[in-house]
């Protein structure tokens, strides 16, 4: 199952859908934890490639470092300004630059960013490995390149709900698109070194309209015929019976830091 990314992220619509589910339920901040582990440093300069519509800029506003430079790429237009936006009001950014660009023909210099981030994006390049050549080409020696993706533990009770009405694997889409064991042979390709770490949540699910405006934002819930959209309505609110109103599901993310870019 492959997303139209050109149509799925033409607006920030399908994101905020999906950002519902987490608002309602999460513990804790999954943009601040990843911030702490992410290394940033005061001056430096930034690329977020598939930079979104720049929520872990805002989430993390208090406690940037300041004089960053920061580069934003997303192939959708709209992110590229709604982003561009978000950080030209931060006082920790100096400077703000927008690309409406793919991440596997990406216009910097080589070697000249500190840091490199594609946060939950890696599993929608078209091609992974030419996508990775370039974020370590822009990298500086001593940079680091950060890569966030979901776990295939995450949110595990949905998404077995998904496969009783639809014919897929009952896991996250993304980590079949791109299991995570896969990226981090890509990164280790590349890199000398690598830092896994694991965010974990834990979130109690109750509302059966959420779940179902959740699995309906993408492939192969967005296209459900009617009869489908009725299954899997029936199936959310079936899952809460058995569960007695209360689904414990897991929100887990994987955090690739990698550093010390080998020589090409
Ligand atoms: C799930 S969103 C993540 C947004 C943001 N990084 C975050 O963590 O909130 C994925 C983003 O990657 C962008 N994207 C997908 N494929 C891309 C590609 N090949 N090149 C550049 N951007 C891409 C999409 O347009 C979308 O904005």
């Amino acid at each position: 199952m492959s997303v139209d990314v050109t149509q799925q992220y033409k607006t920030s619509s399908n994101l905020r859908t999906r950002a519902n589910l987490h608002r309602r339920y999460a513990n804790k901040n999954w943009f601040e934890w990843a911030y702490k582990h992410m290394g940033f440093r005061e001056n430096s300069k930034i690329a977020d490639i598939g930079c979104g519509t720049g929520w872990f800029w805002t989430a993390n506003q208090h406690v940037l470092p300041n004089g960053l430079d920061v580069s934003l790429l997303d192939q959708s237009a709209q992110m590229v300004a709604e982003a561009k936006g978000t950080l030209e009001a931060l006082s920790a950014v100096q400077r703000v630059s927008g690309y409406v660009e793919k991440a596997e023909a990406i216009p910097f210099e080589d070697a000249s960013c500190d840091m490199v981030m594609a946060m939950h994006m890696v599993y929608h390049l078209s091609d992974p490995d030419k996508a990775m050549d370039e974020m370590q080409r822009i990298l500086k020696p001593d940079g680091r390149l950060v890569i966030s993706l979901n776990s295939t533990s995450n949110l595990k009770q949905i998404y077995e709900i998904n496969s009783r009405v639809f014919d897929v694997a009952p896991v996250d889409p993304s980590t079949v698109i791109a299991p995570p064991a896969d990226v981090a042979g890509q990164l280790q390709q590349r890199f000398n070194s690598i830092t896994l770490l694991t965010y974990k949540d834990i979130y109690e699910i109750d509302d059966a309209e959420t779940v179902f405006a959740t699995l309906t934002s993408y492939p192969p819930g967005n296209e459900a015929t009617e009869a489908q959209q009725t299954q899997l309505r029936a199936e959310i609110s079936k899952s809460l019976e058995e569960h007695h109103g209360v689904m414990s599901s897991p929100h887990e993310v994987l955090l690739l830091v990698a550093q010390e870019p080998k020589a090409v």
